[in-house]
């Protein structure tokens, strides 16, 4: 069966998604489902192409046992609608960007909001920590690790009843 490829986004792409990417990468790891899930992250501005992620989010990162290594890159609308089996935006104004990326519709079974997989926190957006202090860093990172757990769920449950039909 051909991988399952989720694509996170947020706005730089060097805070919310590289994060998230990394939390998501961990559980799959610990689950041992690396030939099964691929993930990667972008941002809907080109503004930090090319750099590594913010240290204060890589900093707050590591303590949780994260190593932030992703490339900021920017969505690419003519490859990642088609390559990608889940987008998942970091907050509101990032799931309007890739809508209206996406003017014909076609993909639009493929694009979430990051809130629609909250467990335990109660969360509609996973807030920009950039013009925050340290706990807008933790707060993101609680967030993620939350939600992520919920995530890989609803990603297995997909393959599961993909592999009985
Ligand atoms: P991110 O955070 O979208 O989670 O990567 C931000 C990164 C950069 C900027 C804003 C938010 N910025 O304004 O440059």
């Amino acid at each position: 069966m051909k991988k399952k490829k989720v694509l996170f986004v947020c706005l730089g792409n060097i805070c919310r998604s590289p994060s998230a990417e990394a939390v998501l990468k961990k559980l799959i790891k610990d689950e041992g489902l690396q030939d099964t899930i691929e993930v990667d992250s972008s941002g809907t501005i080109d503004y930090h192409e090319g750099e590594s992620s913010d240290l204060r989010m890589q900093t707050h990162a590591a303590k949780r046992g994260y190593v932030l290594d992703h490339i900021a890159r920017k969505f690419n609308s003519e490859k990642d609608f088609i390559e990608s089996d889940y987008i998942i935006t970091m907050d509101n104004a990032n799931y309007a960007d890739v809508i209206s990326l996406n003017a014909k519709k076609e993909f639009r079974n493929k694009i979430f909001k990051m809130s629609q997989f909250s467990g335990n926190i109660n969360f509609n957006e996973v807030p920009d920590p950039y013009y925050k202090g340290a706990e807008g860093f933790e707060e993101v990172l609680d967030i993620l690790e939350d939600f992520c757990k919920v995530l890989l769920e609803k990603i297995k449950d997909d393959i599961e009843s993909e592999n009985k039909n």
